[in-house]
C-alpha cells in the first residue's frame, strides 16, 4: 500500500470525529480552536488532520481568523465516507482497503483474508485494471463510474453449501437497488442482477477451503452506477446498462454501497439463524425466469430447454426437449 492509501485506508475505520464535526457544520466556519477543543486534538494536529481530508478530495477551505468550512464531500468510495452512517455490526467493520486503482478487488481481498483479516472487511477501488467476471470474463471497470468492492467473510458452511451465499448476495444486491433507486432489478439465475433485461451488477464469490470446512469467502461485486451508454465497450453495450441509464440521473456510489453492506448482513444473519429456506424463498420472488426458453452454458457443456424452477439447494431444474430433468449447480443462462 502507498503512504497515501494508507493515510486514507486510517482515516476512515472508525468514525471520524473531526470529519463529523465539519460535516454537522457543513457550509459553516470552524475556528481551529474549536475543532481542537471538540476533538481533543492539538491545534498542530488538527492541521495536519485537514491536510490529510484534503488529500482524500474532500474541499475544505481554510482561512486566517475564521478557521476550516467543509464545502465539498467527495464522490469517492472513502472508508469515512462508507462507515459514517453504516447500519451494520460486521460488514464494513473490519478494515476497509480503498484503492484508486487494483488490478482485481477480489485479488487484494485474497490476500488480506489470507493474512487474518476478519469477516466483514471490505476492498473498494475506484478503478480495476483487470475486473475479473465469472467464467474467465473481464468486467469493465472504468474510474470512479461504479463500485468494485470484495467483501470478505468467513461463514462456518461447508465448500457444498457455498453456493447459498452466491444467491444470498444475489438477494441482497437486487433489494439494495431496489430500495435505493426503485428500479425493478431481478436475478438471473445463479447471480446475475437485471434491470429491463440488461445487466447492472455481477457478482464473483472466490471461497478457500481447510479441510471440510470453508476458511473465508470474497464476495466480489461489480455495480455499474454512473456509467453512460457510450462508455461501456461495444461488446457490452446491448447486454449492460447502469443505475444512469435507466433513471436518468446519476446516484451516488457510497449510498448504493452502504445498502448492499446492511442488505448482506441482514440476509447473512437470517441464514445463519434460520437457514437457507427463508433466502431461496426471497431469491424466487426475484427471479421471472422459471417457464422460460434457456441455454445454459456449463463446464461439462451446453444445454437447452425450459426452466421448470429450482429446487431447496438453489439449483436450476431444466427441462429438456425430450422431456428429462437436468438439475444444474451452476452456469450461464442465456434466455432463447
Ligand atoms: C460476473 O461476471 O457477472 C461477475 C462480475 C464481478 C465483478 C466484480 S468487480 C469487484 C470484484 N473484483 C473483480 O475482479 N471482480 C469482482
Amino acid at each position: 500500500m502507498t503512504g497515501k492509501a494508507k493515510r486514507q485506508a486510517s482515516a476512515g475505520s472508525s468514525r471520524d470525529a473531526m470529519l463529523a464535526f465539519l460535516k454537522d457544520r457543513r457550509g459553516e466556519w470552524v475556528s481551529g480552536q474549536i475543532l481542537a477543543e471538540r476533538t481533543a486534538m492539538t491545534r498542530a494536529a488538527v492541521w495536519k488532520r485537514i491536510g490529510v481530508l484534503r488529500e482524500a478530495g474532500y474541499g475544505i477551505e481554510a482561512v486566517t481568523r475564521k478557521g476550516y468550512r467543509l464545502q465539498e464531500i467527495p464522490d469517492r468510495l472513502l472508508p469515512s465516507e462508507i462507515s459514517d452512517g453504516l447500519k451494520t455490526r460486521i460488514m464494513g467493520r473490519g478494515e476497509i482497503r480503498h484503492l484508486e486503482e487494483a488490478a482485481s478487488t477480489n485479488q487484494t481481498a485474497k490476500e488480506m483474508a489470507i493474512s487474518g483479516a476478519p469477516e466483514g472487511s471490505l476492498v473498494v477501488a475506484e478503478a480495476q485494471s483487470w475486473g475479473r467476471g465469472r467464467l474467465d470474463r473481464c468486467w469493465f471497470s472504468p474510474a470512479g463510474q461504479g463500485i468494485y468492492a470484495s467483501l470478505i467473510i468467513r461463514p462456518p458452511l461447508p465448500p457444498s453449501e457455498a453456493s447459498r451465499l452466491v444467491l444470498l448476495t444475489a438477494v441482497a444486491v437486487a433489494e439494495a437497488l431496489r430500495e435505493t433507486t426503485g428500479l425493478a432489478a431481478t436475478i438471473k439465475w445463479p447471480n446475475d442482477i437485471l434491470v429491463g433485461g440488461r445487466k447492472m451488477a455481477g457478482i464473483l464469490t472466490e471461497l478457500a477451503m481447510e479441510m471440510d470446512a470453508v476458511n473465508y469467502m470474497v464476495i466480489g461485486l461489480g455495480l455499474n452506477v454512473n456509467i453512460d451508454e457510450a462508455a461501456f465497450p461495444a461488446e457490452f453495450r446491448s447486454a449492460a446498462t447502469s443505475v444512469l441509464l435507466e433513471t436518468g440521473v446519476p446516484f451516488s456510489r457510497v449510498l448504493l454501497l452502504r445498502r448492499f453492506l446492511e442488505a448482506f448482513e441482514n440476509r447473512y444473519l437470517l441464514f445463519r439463524e434460520s437457514g437457507f429456506a427463508p433466502i431461496l424463498a426471497r431469491w424466487k420472488t426475484l427471479t421471472d425466469m422459471t417457464g422460460r426458453q434457456v441455454t445454459v452454458q456449463t463446464v461439462g457443456g451446453s444445454y437447452r430447454g425450459k426452466v421448470a424452477g429450482f429446487d431447496g439447494d438453489g439449483f436450476l431444474i431444466l427441462r429438456d426437449e425430450k422431456g428429462g430433468k437436468l438439475r444444474l449447480v451452476s452456469g450461464d443462462v442465456q434466455m432463447v
